[in-house]
């Protein structure tokens, strides 16, 4: 029935992902005219997009691989020029989609906050694994890798899944202080980013449990209990992650779940003669190369680098904690956990806990 077509006419099929099928199989065909060979002859050409991984979790500033591949059945002779196209939909909702990266042949280019930091890999014919450097800590999300082949147009996606922490935090000023912007201004300054759900999730199996509801990425209020009780929402409630959900992101204030990566560099306690009051902590951190720690590289240094010290010490955002991976006597509480002691007094004498950059 195709016979009255001339050139080489491709039938492209639907390629049927387990995780992603968007619909049944069928097929298309298209006159191609950049190969026709002028017999007439029809060929059925399937092209198949796949990724052989669901998901990658790298850490922030590493590489990320995501692995995709494109194929021709029955195999075709000699390259075509078929265009790939990466994209990518920010974790946490309420965002678009932003382009990462067009190839066509050997050129590409790519786009906005990817510019200069990724490439195709490439290693063999039909390779479009997507190589992107220095991973910040908000490029979670879902990357759609597209092969598109004349008017045919395939894709398969990879979810980057950064591996990290989440912490609540409060500011100086005290509970439910922050409105939206305030809380992803926070958690900027803390070295970290606003958790998104699937986070905060992850943390909540992974035992966190808190009291105070606070913001997370996509404008919802929430907050993760683990173990039911009287203050926090009640005993008849089962555990897990309370929503308030959407809130003003203007005029509604609450605390915030921030998420932080691993470092390229060193959180440790400051050895120094004496303790010392919030200012002089900055500045023996500045005398000895490094910068007084951050709250979100403190969590970040306990939960990827073991760091466990049961001593108070200055962070800059002039609270005093300590980290616990072995809980013990006098070390507060049989979880390990990041302990914090609010804000005292600046003039108050204690330790300090000082970062030094691995750049540096
Ligand atoms: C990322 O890749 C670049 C170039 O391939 C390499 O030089 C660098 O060491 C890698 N970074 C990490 C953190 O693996
Ligand atoms: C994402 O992080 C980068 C640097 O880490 C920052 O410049 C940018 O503003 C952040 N973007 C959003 C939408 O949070
Ligand atoms: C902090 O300690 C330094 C050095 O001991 C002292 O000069 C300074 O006045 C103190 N500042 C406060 C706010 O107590």
């Amino acid at each position: 029935m195709h016979g009255h077509y001339t050139g080489l006419q491709l039938i492209i099929g639907h390629l049927f992902l387990s995780c992603l099928a968007e619909s049944g199989p069928s097929d298309y065909f298209y006159q191609d005219f950049l190969n026709g060979n002028g017999h007439g002859e029809v060929s059925s050409v399937k092209l198949y997009v796949v990724t052989s991984q669901q998901a990658v979790l790298p850490v922030r500033g590493g590489n990320a691989t995501l692995p995709c591949r494109f194929w021709y059945d029955p195999e075709l002779r000699g390259p075509r020029r078929v265009r790939v196209k990466w994209s990518w939909l920010p974790a946490g909702g309420g965002r678009e989609e932003e382009d990462v990266l067009v190839a066509i042949g050997p050129r590409s280019r790519s786009f906005g906050r990817f510019r200069g930091r990724v490439h195709l890999r490439q290693d063999f014919p039909g390779d479009a694994t997507l190589v992107i450097g220095g991973l910040h800590l908000n490029e979670s999300g879902r990357y759609r890798c597209e092969v598109v082949d004349g008017l045919e147009d395939r894709s398969a996606a990879v979810d980057v899944e950064l591996r990290g922490v989440v912490f609540p935090y409060q500011p100086p000023r005290g509970r439910y202080q922050l409105n939206y912007q305030g809380a992803r201004q926070v958690c900027e300054e803390q070295d970290s980013t606003l958790a998104t759900f699937d986070q905060l999730l992850q943390s909540w199996k992974d035992g966190l449990s808190w009291c105070n509801a606070g913001w997370l990425a996509d404008g919802t209020v929430q907050y993760p209990i683990t173990r039911p009780r009287v203050p926090c929402g009640g005993q008849r409630l089962a555990p897990g992650v309370r929503n308030y959900g959407r809130r003003h992101l203007h005029k509604h204030h609450y605390d915030v779940f921030c998420f932080s990566s691993s470092l390229r560099g060193d959180v440790y306690y400051l050895t120094h003669p004496d303790k010392l009051n919030l200012t002089a902590g900055q500045e023996a951190c500045n005398e000895d190369g490094a910068q007084i720690a951050t709250v979100g590289q403190l969590y970040a240094a306990w939960k990827f680098t073991g760091l466990d010290r049961c001593d108070a010490g200055w962070l800059s955002d002039g609270s005093l904690r300590y980290p616990i991976i072995t809980p013990r006597n006098n070390c507060g509480s049989s979880e390990p956990g990041v302990r914090s002691f609010g804000f005292p007094p600046p003039q108050h004498k204690h330790g300090v806990y000082c970062f030094k950059s691995a750049a540096d």
